[in-house]
């Protein structure tokens, strides 16, 4: 395994964005200009319900630089607001600008448009707005007890549904684990031209071209030919980028309202209110096993918040039904409607949380079993799906424990709590299991081959960061045979051919299986040219012929050989291009598919002040064929750093008086910093899955970070004996004393 690793080490590794980012030619969507823009600024409700009784615009109208000011009694009239009873998909989202109705506390209620964007943010701290206020709901913890808003009960129950009391060992855990905003280091942004009245262009911070342009013609009645969307470079979504929220439509109303071009930028303070969230949740987990470690049954129910006008719900407790064989489960997930913005998707949603409950318990019945957690784990392995009864297309959770075992040397963990000190402070080490679906999206690519010999590949599919493009590349490399700088992958953009939502870790399976078909075709399209046009092919069927490093050859012995430039020289051909699909991945009740991780955690805690140095993270993948080592390693890196800030650091937190956010700046709001974060180690199982797709590969963003959190949080326990279920670990909860 090892080898494998260092062979990944010594390959040449290029990020094909990198240069473009460090020397800050690369233009995110903030970046861009046009001719004639003008810059607008949001003002945000500073209440959680009521409505607007009136808005005092004069001074900011008058401020220097002011084109105009939107908001309900001069917004355009918007066609996708509107019910419809012919589209069975209403829009849900925040009507901006639709009426003065307020629904959170920092929604957008006006755009405030200037010639510059200091003077729009001046003008728009200029506008006052009186509001009639109305009770607010916010404390998620008061009302999950109260019941009364609990709605959409989701019930999966197999077996015996007391099992979870019976059996000789049981355990029983609630975990509450705050609001985390994905606050990208790029911000969401927006630039809107119209061309004409039903033309429309948007740069976008978004991951997914193609899926903004559908939603951006239903809302504004227009073609979706007619609407273009660019997103060149993308700096970390994490999930808030999967839809397009209101700013959007602010942007796109502003522009055409004053027939000029509109630029908006949400400031880092926006970033918490309008972009989603993973929302939060409340957890009680109880689990039963027999002495020998069998599981007897797990009762897994969950609780997450969702906004008042519209139902988000994650797959939170679903891991519980499928991780481990266990003959008896019922799992029970409510959402709970409140006063604030509506949460999204979050890297690794549902399996993240969900994790932290299932991973924690498994860990403390261990303890009540005194059997390896690790053990544990392998005595309730499963190589079918319990659910569906169905295989895995491929699973290799028992490699990564072997490999992460080692390399955390958890041998030198204390079967005991609380037994182990390295320098005076209590010392530990933890694991826990991740998860996702994968699976194969549709994606279409074009394939450009040129004279030159050079092949650009173009798809509607954005990269956020996880280095999709290199990847593409490293998969075109492969299939040409030929080197990697001969290829371009150019992607962000509506004009090329479809590519999915960069989302559920499912890009690169998609794309790529879509750059080899398109590599396939090419390699055809060369033999059919150089039977046509080559004297010494002419007897010959393409079929006959071999593609083989850029030059087509009757035999592989044969020296008779002509390389695809020549091939097209004498074809008098500029250019061959091809078209082609991924397809669907056909589940067809054959399989499940899914990738997996673990993860292994070293944490050393002061005994006195309870503070929690994590001093060693190990991530070991199952993802299937790792395509590029280096952007994978990061992905994992990434995912290790953003566990480590649920477990210890993160919670954007309600002052519930207002139902604002008192956290919403990154200095309230704590990501990890460098010296929260130690060494990490990130291994690869690096076993293909070819019944996925073609490139072997399974995904990796989201395993990257499901269960990084339940990992520490085992570690913790092992060092301390304290079994801290309400994240993020601040050091008062370890001094507590019982
Ligand atoms: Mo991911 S939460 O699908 O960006």
């Amino acid at each position: 395994m090892d080898d494998l690793y260092l062979n990944f080490l010594n390959a040449d590794e290029e990020r094909a964005d990198g240069l473009a980012k460090v020397t800050g030619k690369a233009k995110f969507t903030a970046d861009q200009k046009v001719q004639g823009m003008l810059y607008g600024v949001l003002v945000c409700s500073t209440i959680a319900k009521g409505y607007i009784k009136n808005m005092v615009l004069y001074k900011a109208r008058n401020a220097p630089g002011v084109v105009d000011i939107f908001y309900y009694l001069n917004s355009l009239s918007v066609p996708g607001f509107k019910p419809d009873d012919k589209n069975k998909n209403p829009y849900r989202g925040l009507k901006i600008f639709h009426n003065n109705i307020i629904h959170s506390n920092g929604q957008p209620v006006a755009l405030v448009v200037a010639d510059t964007y200091e003077r729009a943010v001046h003008a728009a701290s200029l506008v006052e707005i009186q509001y009639h206020q109305e009770p607010h709901v916010t404390d998620f913890d008061k009302e999950r007890i109260n019941g009364s808003r609990l709605k959409s009960p989701e019930i999966y129950e197999r077996g015996d549904t007391e099992a979870w009391q019976k059996g000789d060992a049981r355990v029983s855990l609630e975990f509450n684990i705050p609001i985390e905003t994905h606050n990208p280091l790029e911000p969401h942004a927006t630039l809107a031209v119209w061309e004409g009245q039903d033309r429309l262009t948007v740069y976008d911070k978004t991951q997914g071209p193609k899926v903004t342009q559908a939603e951006l013609a239903r809302m504004f009645g227009l073609e979706e030919k007619n609407v273009r969307v660019i997103t060149e470079f993308v700096g970390g979504a994490f999930g808030s980028a999967l839809r397009s929220w209101p700013h959007v439509y602010a942007a796109v109303i502003a522009a055409r309202k004053l027939g000029r071009p509109v630029k908006l930028v949400l400031t880092r303070e926006q970033m918490f209110t309008m972009v989603g969230y993973r929302p939060q949740s409340w957890q009680r987990i109880s689990i039963s096993a027999e002495k020998n470690g069998k599981l007897v049954g797990i009762f897994h129910e969950a609780v997450s918040n969702t906004s008042s006008y519209e139902d988000f719900r994650e797959g939170i407790v679903n891991g519980s039904q499928f991780l481990y064989q266990c003959p008896n489960v019922t799992t029970r997930y409510q959402i709970l409607p409140l006063d604030i913005n509506t949460p999204i998707w979050m890297r690794a949603p549902g399996p993240a949380t969900g994790a932290v409950a299932l991973e924690c318990a498994l860990d403390e019945l261990s303890y009540a079993l005194q059997i390896d957690p690790i053990e544990l784990r392998l005595i309730n392995d499963t190589d079918i799906h319990p659910v569906s009864k169905l295989p895995w297309t491929t699973k290799y959770l028992k490699e990564c424990y072997a490999l992460g075992k080692e390399k955390i040397g958890w041998k030198n963990r204390p079967a005991l709590p609380a037994t182990l000190k390295e320098n005076e402070m209590l010392t530990g080490y933890g694991m826990a299991v991740g998860w996702f679906w994968a699976g194969r999206g549709m994606a279409n690519v074009k394939a450009i081959l040129k004279a030159d010999g050079k092949i650009i590949f173009q798809s509607a599919v954005s990269d956020m960061g996880p280095g999709t493009t290199t990847a593409m590349l490293k998969i075109a490399s492969e299939q040409m045979e030929i080197d990697h700088h001969l290829i371009r992958f150019e992607l962000g953009d509506t004009d090329y051919p479809f590519g999915p939502m960069q989302g559920g870790s499912g890009s690169l399976t998609a794309v790529g299986s879509a750059v080899i078909a398109a590599c396939e075709e090419l390699k055809n399209e060369i033999k059919k040219s150089a039977v046509e046009h080559i004297t010494e092919f002419k007897s010959l069927k393409p079929q006959d012929l071999i593609y083989q490093k850029g030059f087509i050859s009757s035999s592989t012995k044969d020296s008779l050989k002509y390389h695809y430039t020549e091939i097209l020289d004498k074809a008098g051909k500029e250019e061959l291009n091809v078209t082609k699909s991924s397809g669907w991945f056909e589940r067809s009740g054959k399989y499940e598919a899914h990738s997996f991780s673990v993860h292994f955690a070293k944490v050393r805690v002061h005994p006195e002040t309870g503070v929690v140095h994590v001093s060693h993270i190990v991530s070991v993948a199952d993802a299937g064929k790792i395509i590029s080592y280096t952007t994978a390693r990061s992905q994992m890196i990434g995912g290790a750093v953003g566990g480590i800030g649920m477990a210890m650091t993160e919670a954007a937190i309600l002052d519930h008086r207002y139902g604002r956010y008192i956290t919403a700046n990154l200095a309230d709001y704590h990501i990890p910093v460098h010296a929260d974060v130690p060494k990490i180690d990130v291994l690869f199982v690096n076993k293909e899955d070819r019944i996925i797709s073609p490139t072997g590969a399974k995904g990796i963003g989201e395993i990257a970070i499901a269960g990084v959190a339940p990992a520490i949080l085992n570690a913790i326990y092992n060092a301390t004996g304290k079994r801290i279920t309400d994240l993020p670990v601040t050091p008062d909860k370890l001094i507590e004393r019982s």
